[in-house]
């Protein structure tokens, strides 16, 4: 079944009651049996049987299903948060004195959930390409995760390479794909063995829900179900679910004004005086362009720039100038969002990370594409006046 099907229809085909064309929204904390063996044989399985709203839920299910199938995995779990899915993703694949790569940049608190570990024995080691992941691998090391694009700098990495590399070196992998959306990339046809999605961005694409998807294997998935995500209680609320359901039935149109617009305007920065780089892998220019194009189906709408400035305030006050991009955390929503490292991080970390003072992400929403050009030539004016 292809995607846009996927997106829409499928696990749906059944009449909803009264011929509703959304499904009902299951606001059930328990479910009831007839026998106590039942129950008991449930709560066996209690990642795929009904019990109570922490274990799973039908609408929560239906998202599961949708999501699997998107991901080309066999099974997907949801979670409230993206970090939930990390977070209990990472936690069920090593144990104490265990030690994992982490490759290019990747999301804030992944490396901070990673730093945490620590006081359980799980070390990590940051590294930038497969010749650092060579040099830093240990007898201990079970896990390689990584972003691609990475991080704010987004960087393509070269999936099935890395995946090549850590299989013959018995290594599991992880891949946060939040950027790409599983329309646009599938990892885990690239040999990666889970893949984790902060629904709160694209897939749910209005900025109204929190949430996450771990898919892959049952093999991983199962455990997984059965122990982290019912001992963490990040469980997805069927409302948020039935929002990710929503938000799958346009996410192939969304996705497809996102590029246009999201291309439309990096190609107006990147010829703009007062911007250094745009870090955009759908531009030509871009280094990791052609491996990108190899590996990916399409590009969504978040990158950064880099201001001709060393100003943190010139930095500020472009974003103060800007009208419709709007400034805020997270991204992928339909509104156009922008932020900025050097104002947000801290100085040290930022230095640390290797950020660049002038750098700004954008997240280029569903406004018409010149409006928002517009509104950033104006902003530019007098960027790079401040020596
Ligand atoms: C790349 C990436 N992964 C994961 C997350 C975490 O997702 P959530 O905010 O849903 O916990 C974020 C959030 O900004 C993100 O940018």
């Amino acid at each position: 079944m292809d995607d846009e099907w996927i997106c829409g229809r499928l696990g749906e085909d059944e009449p909803w009651v009264l011929g509703a064309v959304n499904p009902p929204v299951f606001e059930n904390s328990i479910f009831t049996f007839e026998t106590a063996q039942e129950l008991g044989e449930a709560i066996r399985n209690e990642d795929e049987r009904y019990v109570y709203w922490r274990g799973t839920n039908p609408t929560v299910d239906l998202v599961q299903r949708k999501l699997a199938a998107l991901e080309r995995g066999e099974r997907a779990k949801c979670f409230g948060s993206g970090m939930g899915a990390i977070a209990a993703t990472i936690s069920s694949l090593v144990s104490a004195g265990d030690h994992v790569l982490v490759l290019g940049a990747v999301y804030g608190p992944t490396t901070q959930f990673l730093r945490y570990l620590e006081k359980f024995g799980v070390t990590h080691t940051h590294v930038d390409d497969l010749a650092g992941c060579d040099s830093a691998i240990k007898a201990s090391t079970r896990l390689l995760y990584f972003e691609s694009p990475s991080y704010m700098a987004y960087a393509v990495v070269d999936i099935a390479e890395v995946t090549g590399w850590a299989r013959e070196r018995g290594l599991v992998t992880v891949m946060d794909n939040t950027w790409s959306t599983p329309l646009f990339q599938k990892p885990l046809t690239m040999g990666v063995d889970l893949v984790v999605h902060s629904l709160s961005k694209y897939i749910g694409g209005h900025s109204d829900l929190v949430g996450g998807v771990v898919t892959g294997p049952s093999r991983l998935i199962r455990p997984l179900a059965l122990t982290e995500y019912q001992l963490y209680g990040a469980a997805m609320s069927p409302h948020d679910a039935a929002k990710v359901i929503k938000g799958l039935r346009t996410l192939p149109v969304r996705m497809a004004a996102h590029q246009e617009r999201g291309l439309a305007v990096a190609a107006f920065l990147e010829g703009h005086p007062a911007v250094r780089a745009v870090n955009h892998p759908g531009l030509p220019s871009h280094p990791g362009h052609a491996i990108a194009l190899q590996q990916m189906t399409g590009f969504s709408s978040l990158f950064s720039i880099v201001l001709d400035t060393e100003s943190r305030d010139e930095v500020g006050a472009f974003l103060d100038k800007l009208r419709y991009f709007r400034i805020g955390v997270s991204w992928g929503g339909f509104e156009s969002l922008v932020n900025a490292p050097a104002l947000s991080t801290e100085e040290s970390v930022r230095a640390t990370m290797g950020i660049p003072v002038g750098l700004a992400r954008l997240s280029v929403g569903l406004e018409p594409a010149d409006a928002l050009i517009k509104d950033l030539g104006l902003a530019l004016e007098g960027v790079g006046r401040l020596a």
